[in-house]
């Protein structure tokens, strides 16, 4: 008995927090992958060494909650996503652990894995949209939206939301990641729009207006259109700006990346963690938000999604 899976991270292009809203998003895998490798234990389960713990391996926990496997197992997980960056490091050790789960537990179908990893992160991070987790299963790009469209791959739903998930083609493109280094946990800063957005119809329309940026997002990468795509990705920024989610830190990457970029914005939940840039010239970008003091990850969007090491 033994399975040994990655998953890849993801930077989400156009669409985070309105996604939360059934409201369109876009997001590529990256070449930064999850490993968890699962053997049979004599006598506890252990990970990476220690005794299983709700708090530190709560992800891991939950996945276990999802098969039916009755003996202890020795769970190894080795990760290069870096954490509480907004690269989807918490939906790649879940989907890659569900994965190892169930090749031992004899049951692996990427749609299904996508749901249940979905359901883990809802579960211990709260609300939340199945992004993270359907781009780290199907790899490549993905898009999320409120009807099905061409390269259907499957739905999933929630409390009254359902979201459709498709394949996308993306154009070739270079890609730099900006990390604050200010770690934030996505859960409050979902809470904290959730806020804005229940009390005031200015956070509503907001919410739209990226949807739809989304929409033009999506044609424009069709188009393989660049300039476009970067213009796009500047007025998201603004709108996540808006609804309170940048941090002073993500504006001088931000602002420092644009000077050599088709465009950047922050990506994930914010309040820190990442950026993104769309640009031609990655090792420029790269420098200048390792001088504005944050760590850069030029990205290769290899897109392969879950899979058997
Ligand atoms: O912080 P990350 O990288 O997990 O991204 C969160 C994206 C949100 O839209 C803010 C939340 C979600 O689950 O879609």
């Amino acid at each position: 008995m033994k399975a040994n899976y990655s998953a890849p991270g993801k930077v989400i292009l156009f669409g985070e927090h309105a996604v939360v809203y059934g409201e369109p998003a876009i997001a590529v895998a990256v070449d930064k992958r999850t490993t968890c490798k699962v053997v049979q234990a004599e006598e506890e389960t252990t990970v990476n060494g220690y005794p299983i713990d709700k708090d530190y391996h709560s992800y891991i926990l939950e996945a276990l909650r999802c098969v039916d496997i009755d003996s202890p197992l020795k769970i190894v997980t080795k990760s290069d996503v870096p954490s509480g960056a907004g690269m989807g490091s918490s939906a790649a050790v879940t989907v890659a652990t569900l994965a190892s789960l169930h090749h031992i537990s004899g049951d692996l179908k990427e749609e299904r894995l996508a749901r249940e990893a979905f359901n883990v992160e809802w579960t211990v991070q709260g609300s939340a949209s199945p992004i993270d987790t359907s781009t780290s299963t199907h790899g490549n790009a993905v898009m999320l939206s409120k009807d099905k469209e061409e390269d259907f791959l499957w739905s999933i739903s929630r409390e009254g939301k359902e979201w459709n998930i498709h394949h996308r083609d993306i154009p070739e493109m270079q890609m730099v990641i900006g990390d604050t280094g200010v770690h934030a946990r996505t859960g409050p800063l979902v809470d904290k729009v959730r806020r804005f957005y229940m009390n005031n119809n200015f956070a509503k329309e907001i919410i739209e207006e990226i949807g739809n940026i989304v929409i033009e997002g999506s044609k424009a990468l069709a188009g393989e259109n660049l300039e476009r795509v970067g213009e796009l990705m500047d007025r998201n920024h603004e709108l996540l700006t808006i609804l309170g989610v940048s941090h002073p830190k993500l504006e001088r990457l931000v602002k420092g990346a644009r000077k050599y970029s088709y465009g950047a914005k922050l990506t994930g939940a914010g309040g820190g963690g990442s950026m993104v840039a769309v640009t031609d010239d990655p090792e420029k970008v790269a420098r200048v938000i390792k001088r504005r003091g944050g760590t850069p990850y030029i990205i290769d969007t290899t897109g392969e999604g879950v899979s058997e090491n």
